[in-house]
Order: structure tokens, then sequence, then C-alpha cells
């Protein structure tokens, strides 16, 4: 394996009994997640995805992304939530976003849309299209998002006005139920090539299947590579054993550090192009195991940066926190620090040196001044950021969050709070069903 999950600095936090003493629990949530028996059965289908997807898609998915590599100098991925946040996290974590600017790239600029309201966000990137050729990605499993289908309402009046009716059905590719929802019925009326989110892959746990899969392959990354690193992890870490299962390790381990009050979880990096793990990860962590008022709340920090920021209420403020650090051991790039003749700026001492070495003793520091502080840190090494990698970390965060969400005993598989205030902003928007919540918000407002 690619990854290496080190708890080393728990020892002052953590005795060497609690991770046996919780075994039998582990085993348990085990037996249900890999035997479909537990809370959510219905939406487990990613525990086996690495091996059982859909092959004859997968190559449909590669032909998409080379047509439109080939006619298209802009891409948008239109998706919110699960369906925006795993191509996104891939296509930095993969740094296939700076290469796409280029002016030699081949391939399209990949830009996503219908993850925010902001007007002004898609005003420029209309802008940003200009007169350029385009083909968009549609992406909502349920099909009705508001968000996406805005987003899509716009570009595709742009896409219709540029190219006509007909060649822009060409340019679009929606990716949604293989039955239901209006992305559905408008893809099959208007003859737009169709991708399917599996009914049993949930939004956050879908960045491998056509969702994150044709984004990041128009955006220039290797999909048989992930998907093997993907089925790599599904090895990797299918051993119910604690002592044999480094992703099974962490779920049980951040329990552990829950139950003693440490109920805020930090996510970080060392390499600005993870800062999107960390946003991938808070949807898969928050959306799974924040329910019932149970839950670790997940957060991210991308450092050094912010150890100019939260650096100093992570060292000192109230302790409740952890710190799960996602480190690279070997860069893609390493930059030399240059010799000068002399040392006004006082880095004499690190002439010759490289950023990485001075990157990795950063983390050092930082592991042993938050231990001392009074904070758990627990690391996960990955070797490089590549797709093999990125597959298998997937498959790591995935299975350990199902894992940990049954530890907790919620359903790590659903999302009922999330509905709420959507009742409101239709009942505001007086969307055609939401009259009584309409009145009733009236009311409480006192109009
Ligand atoms: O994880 C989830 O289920 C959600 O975040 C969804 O992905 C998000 O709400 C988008 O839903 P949809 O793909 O139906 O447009």
């Amino acid at each position: 394996t690619t990854i290496k999950f080190d708890y080393s600095p728990l020892t002052k936090f953590v005795h060497e009994n609690e991770l046996p003493e919780i075994q039998k629990m582990v085993t348990a949530c085990d037996d249900e997640l890999r035997h479909k028996t537990g809370a959510g059965k219905d939406f487990i289908g990613y525990v086996d995805l690495p091996v059982e997807y859909d092959h004859e898609e997968f190559d449909r998915i590669k032909k998409a992304a080379a047509k439109i590599r080939q006619d298209s100098e802009v891409f948008v991925a239109i998706g919110i939530g699960g369906s925006y946040l795993g191509a996104r996290m891939a296509c930095d974590f993969l740094n296939l976003n700076y290469g796409n600017w280029q002016k030699d790239h081949e391939g399209p600029i990949v830009l996503f849309a219908g993850n925010s309201i902001s007007g002004t966000y898609l005003q420029e990137i209309l802008d940003l299209i200009g007169d350029k050729s385009f083909s968009i990605n549609v992406i909502s499993k349920s099909g009705t998002t508001t968000e996406p289908s805005i987003a899509f309402r716009v570009l595709k009046k742009k896409l219709v006005d540029k190219y006509g009716k007909e060649e822009a059905a060409k340019r679009i590719y929606a990716t949604t139920d293989k039955a239901k929802g209006a992305l559905k019925t408008e893809a099959d009326a208007e003859g737009y090539e169709e991708f399917v989110v599996p009914d049993a892959i949930g939004g956050r746990y879908s960045v491998m299947s056509a969702v994150g899969l044709l984004p990041i392959a128009v955006a220039g990354g290797d999909i048989d590579k992930l998907m093997e690193g993907f089925a790599a992890g599904r090895e990797a870490y299918s051993n119910p054993d604690l002592s044999q299962n480094e992703a099974y390790q962490y779920a049980a381990l951040r329990n552990i550090l829950m139950r003693k009050g440490y109920n805020v979880e930090i996510l970080e990096n060392y390499e600005p192009s993870l800062q999107y793990l960390g946003e991938w990860w808070k949807q898969l962590a928050g959306e799974s195991e924040g329910k019932d008022q149970k839950g670790i709340y997940p957060s991210s920090a991308n450092f050094s940066t912010d150890l100019h920021s939260l650096g100093q209420y992570i060292q000192e403020g109230q302790r409740f926190l952890f710190e799960t650090v996602v480190m690279v051991d070997h860069p893609k790039y390493d930059v030399e620090i240059p010799v000068e003749e002399e040392d006004l700026d006082g880095l004499k001492y690190l002439e010759g040196k490289n950023m990485n070495y001075v990157n990795e003793q950063a983390y050092r520091g930082v592991v042993i001044a938050h231990t001392d502080g009074g904070v758990p840190v627990m690391t996960i090494h990955i070797d490089q950021q590549d797709e093999f990698t990125l597959g298998q970390l997937v498959y790591f965060f995935e299975i350990a969050i199902g894992i940990s969400g049954y530890l907790n005993g919620i359903n790590p598989f659903n999302q009922p709070g999330v509905e709420d205030y959507k009742r409101n902003m239709f009942a505001l928007l007086g969307k055609p069903g939401f009259e009584e919540q309409t009145n009733e918000i009236k009311q409480r407002e006192g109009d």
C-alpha cells in the first residue's frame, strides 16, 4: 500500500489497551457493513464498487472524455455536494488545474458551477467561457437540486445560443439516476449522453462513479489507475482485525478520542493542492456522522498557511480538538533555496536545502508542539499525489467513515437534516406545493 497511518503521538492520550478493547465492536460494525445488514443498507454499494462497476459505462466515460478534450476549450462540471466535491478534490489533488491553464495544455480548462446560488460567480464563468468552445456535464443524482438546475439552465442557454439546439445537445452530458428525476426526463427528451449514479451509491460516496470519473478524465486524470488504487484500497482495508487494518485503526481511534471529549477533528495538509481533500472529507464525515445530536464536528486547515492563523487556537485554545494530517511523503516537485552572497534575509542556514525538507521539519515541529499543547495528532502518510494513491485514499476514508458511524450508533448513509432549510427556501420562493409553509413563515415573521 502507498498509505501509512501513524498514530504514535497518541500515547499521551490513548492507553494501549483501548484499541484492542474496541475490537469486538469494530468486528460487529465490519460485519454489518460487509454483509449490508446495518442501518442505511441500501446505500452501501461503495464498499464493493471497486470490483462491481459497469465496465461498459466506464469505457463510455473514457470515450466521452476524449471527445470533450478534443472539441472543447472549456468544460463545466455542474453539481453540488457529493455531485461536486469529489471531482473538484481529485482535479486539485492530481495537480490538473494549473496545468490546464497553461497555454500549451492539451484538453479543456475544467470549471465547476452549480455549487452555489451566486449570480456573480456564474456570470464570471460565462465571461470566462466567452467565445470559447465548451461542453457541460450536469451532475445530480436526484436530478432536482436547485443550485445545479439553475446553473444548468443558464449555461445551456449559452450553449444553445452558440451552437443551436441540436449541436448543443451533443455537448451536454447528464449524470443522474437511471430512472427518475427531472434531469433524467430532460436528458431522455433532448437526447443528451447519459451516465448513471447507481442507486446504492450515496452522493458523498460517489466520486468513483461517473459522478467524479467523467470530470476527472476530462481534466486529464488516468481513471484506470484511479480505479486500480480504489481496488487496492478494498484489498488493503478488508480485514476486520484492527492490528491489520489502518483505516479501521483510524475509525476506532477517532471514536475513542471523541468519547474523551475531543469532539472536533481538523483534517490538515501541507500541500495547497490538498485543500479540497479537506472540503470533500468534511462532507463525507459531517453528513455521515452529524446526526441524532451526536458526531465529531469535521473541520479542516491548510498548513503552513493556517499555522499563521488557526495555529494559535490549536496550540492554546479550548481543548476539544484533535488533528489528522494527510502528509505527502514524495511531493511532485521540489525547489532548492538559492545561495546568496550576503545574508541580508537571514536565510543562509537554509541555502542549498529544499523546500520539501523545510516543510517536513515544519510538520515535525507542529506535531511535537500540538501534542505538548494537549492536542492528539494522527498522520496519514501518502506516498505521492497520483491516481493510484488517490483511489486508495478515497477507499481509506470512505470505509473508515462507514465503520466510524456504526461505532457511534448512527446511520452513516442518510442525510435527513439537509432537507430542513430547503423547505423554507422553497416556501419563500413560492415553489408549487409549498403554499402551507409559505403561510406559516409569513405568520412567524409577522407579515
Ligand atoms: O451527499 C449527498 O447526498 C448530498 O450532498 C448530495 O450529493 C447533494 O445534495 C447533491 O444532490 P444531487 O446529486 O441529488 O443533486
